[in-house]
């Protein structure tokens, strides 16, 4: 698919909806070596330094009804912890729906960004940031204790080039596996870096705050949590682990 390959940004996913209505193939991907206005989830900023991470966008446009575009986020964040796995030896956990996180830091975060109308995606676009090689001291300090990176993690400078070939070819792989068996396959890797599953946690909503213990998750990749014998579909939201 194509690449398009910037020095800097101020946000791969604000520059990938500039143009995923123009025609641009399934599959492109959006990347640059910084971004000055790197964007996380409820309005967070993320910190994308120059050279020491991967941040990339990529846009799809599948088949699925809009209620399915969950099921993209944890595709990425499969690919990326098989990934870094392969690469580095590392094993990291998924905390659903979006973060990647070794010894409860962050070291890799998802936005999922979708355009849809009333029963069609016209595309969904998959933000993607990796902490590769930032030492803690260039961190902002209030991110020093609830982040990480692969470099902190392992004691040695990765190779950003091999790290994003392994995770477009798992990410390719799955969203073909995706589209042609179905999302089981899917889900069955997805469950096995789970730290999210049989944990009791609490999930801020927009609507609501939620409280209990994370059974499964479904066939679209709403998270299944059994609140005092009930089982409730959470669609979206800021998951903590609760002890
Ligand atoms: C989060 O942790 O809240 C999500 C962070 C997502 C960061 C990636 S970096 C590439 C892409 N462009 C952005 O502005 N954000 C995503």
């Amino acid at each position: 698919s194509e690449i398009l390959y910037f020095e800097t940004v101020d946000s791969t996913n604000t520059q990938a909806k500039k143009i995923a209505l123009q025609g641009v193939k399934d599959g492109t991907i959006i990347i640059s070596e910084e971004q000055g206005g790197g964007r996380g989830r409820l309005s967070r900023s993320f910190f994308s330094p120059k050279y020491k991470g991967i941040w990339f966008s990529v846009i799809l446009k599948p088949k699925f009804l809009p209620q399915e575009a969950p099921k993209c986020t944890l595709m990425a964040a499969t690919a990326i912890t098989k990934a870094i796995e392969d690469v580095t030896g590392v094993k990291v956990g998924i905390k659903w729906p979006n973060d990647v996180l070794y010894e409860g830091k962050k070291l890799v975060g998802i936005l999922t960004e979708m355009n849809a109308e009333m029963d069609c995606i016209n595309y969904i676009i998959i933000g993607m940031g990796i902490n590769v090689n930032i030492d803690k001291e260039e961190m902002p300090e209030e991110i020093q204790n609830i982040a990480t990176s692969l470099s902190q993690i392992t004691g040695k400078k990765i190779s950003r080039l091999k790290l994003l070939n392994k995770i477009l070819y798992y990410l390719e792989h799955l969203y073909i596996i995706c589209q042609e068996e179905g999302f089981a396959p899917i889900l069955d890797e997805w469950r096995k870096y789970s730290i999210t599953l049989n944990q009791h946690i609490r999930v801020i909503g927009t609507n609501e705050v939620l409280e209990g213990i994370a059974v499964d998750i479904d066939d679209d990749g709403a998270l299944l949590v059994n609140i005092d014998g009930q089982i409730k579909r959470v669609l979206a939201g800021d998951v903590s682990i609760r002890p």
